[in-house]
């Protein structure tokens, strides 16, 4: 989750860590410096999709269960469906199957969508900030990581694009750092109102430390919104989806994942607002352990599609394999893609009153406000054993800055980010 922070809520921070356990003792120094952070971010806050982010996730999870002038087209010249011109109005085809080998049954496709975006193949990485440790400070969430720019990241070996075409962000797995470890946090330049928000990823960090996460994010958070996609830490294998948002968004109470038709459990209650929730939000947590993380790349990963209009906000999984053909053909046609994920309805959180330009954001963290407040909680699907426990390593911090090599699995590996729109709406 990506919060922000105001000093009404620090205090209240403060007040629920002396009622949590031990392991909550270090958010003081913590909140100290996401103070400081805050005080930066307010002088240099014009225009910044920038968000402080204190995570009261671990004592959630503690409570609950022990323990268009912007547009970039990067097409990857193999794609099958780069022919697709997104501005047409006539209907696109193409065949269906990953492999697009397959030119037998090639069915038709309407949509009311179009790409407005897409981040593919070596051009991946054109239309993206990168966080810069050295002119945007420590990690927001308080995370043991140097976000890298472009060229640092670059150099350093942090991102590429590999032979299959798919871009790559990894983590620095020198043996031994004395600090943090180098990693990459990445923010479109364009944003976008209303939409698909669309990941093919075969790969995404898995392991103990880690707190990996895709989402969208307006300015002046978390007035314009934020809508966490897929995010969770360390060996979970069942995917969080989470909103933060000012105060008036809410899950209907009463729903059920039967009335709401989603694979996924709410986790954090009916209340959306950051500001009455601790910063916690509204989240849903999948129903399915190939969601997130070694579950996720079990299945070869597969397509988040967050669908973002005038009935609410969808999360849909597709597992590798299960992807929808009109998808696969870049003609979404989200009403007949059945059981989402997670859905947040208009009825009780209007769409375009509560997310506004939202940019989209990878980023890739160790330790810091969840996964550092959880590294000794386990119960969570995919975490029978606390991290403390299978490491025996008593911090996150500590296991983080030693043992490098067990972060060769911590990376990104992303075949496309493809946003569509039905007109274009910053
Ligand atoms: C794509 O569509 C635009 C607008 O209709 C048109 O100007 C352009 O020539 C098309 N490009 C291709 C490659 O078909
Ligand atoms: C939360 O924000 C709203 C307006 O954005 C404000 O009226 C309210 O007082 C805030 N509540 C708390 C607990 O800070
Ligand atoms: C997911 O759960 C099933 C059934 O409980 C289990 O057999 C499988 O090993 C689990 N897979 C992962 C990746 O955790
Ligand atoms: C959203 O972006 C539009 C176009 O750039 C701008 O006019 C508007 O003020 C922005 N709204 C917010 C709430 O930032």
């Amino acid at each position: 989750m990506r919060l922000s922070v105001c000093a009404s809520v620090l205090l209240f921070v403060v007040g629920q860590t002396t009622l949590a356990s031990a392991e909550f003792a270090p958010h003081r120094s913590v909140l100290r410096a996401t103070e400081r952070l805050h005080e930066y971010a307010k002088r240099r806050s014009a225009g910044l999709a920038r968000d402080l982010r204190v995570v009261f996730q671990g004592l959630k999870e503690q409570d609950s269960v022990q323990g268009d002038s912007n547009r970039v087209y990067c097409v990857r010249p193999d794609d099958p469906f780069s022919a697709f011109n997104g501005s047409s109005t006539s209907p696109a085809t193409a065949s269906p199957g990953a492999s697009g080998t397959s030119q037998a049954a090639v069915p038709t496709f309407t949509s009311a969508y179009s790409v407005v975006e897409k981040h593919s193949g070596s051009n991946f990485f054109d239309g993206w900030d990168f966080w810069d440790h050295n002119v945007e400070g420590g990690d927001p969430t308080n995370g043991n990581v140097d976000y890298q720019n472009q060229a640092d990241a670059t150099s350093s070996g942090l991102i590429d694009v590999n032979s299959a075409g798919n871009a790559v962000m990894r983590l620095e797995t020198t043996a031994t750092v004395s600090g943090n470890r180098k990693s990459v946090r990445i923010t479109t330049q364009s944003t976008f109102s209303t939409g698909i928000f669309v990941l093919d990823a075969v790969h995404m960090p898995e392991g103990c430390g880690t707190w990996p996460a895709f989402w969208t994010n307006g300015p002046r958070w978390p007035v314009t919104g934020e809508i966490d996609i897929l995010e969770g830490v360390h060996d979970y294998t069942n995917n969080q989806a989470t909103l933060h948002t000012d105060v008036g968004c809410t899950i209907p109470s009463g729903s059920t994942p039967q009335s709401l038709n989603i694979a996924s459990t709410s986790v954090n209650g009916d209340v959306c607002a950051a500001n009455l929730t601790g910063n916690a939000g509204c989240g849903f947590r999948s129903n399915s352990n190939t969601t997130f993380g070694s579950g996720f790349n079990s299945i070869g990963g597969g397509v988040y599609a967050m669908l973002w209009d005038n009935d609410g906000i969808h999360v849909y999984f597709f597992p590798r394999g299960s992807i929808p053909a009109d998808l696969l053909a870049e003609k979404p046609q989200p009403n007949t893609w059945g059981t989402a994920m997670a859905f947040w309805p208009a009825s009780t959180c209007n769409p375009s009153q509560f997310f506004v330009n939202h940019s989209v954001i990878f980023d890739l963290t160790l330790c810091g406000d969840w996964a550092g407040a959880v590294w000794g909680a386990s119960g969570i699907p995919g975490q029978t054993q606390s991290c403390q426990a299978i490491t025996g390593v008593s911090t996150c911090t500590q296991y983080i800055q030693q043992n490098g090599a067990a972060f060769q699995n911590a990376y990104w590996e992303v075949s496309s980010v493809t946003i569509y729109q039905t007109s274009r709406q910053s």
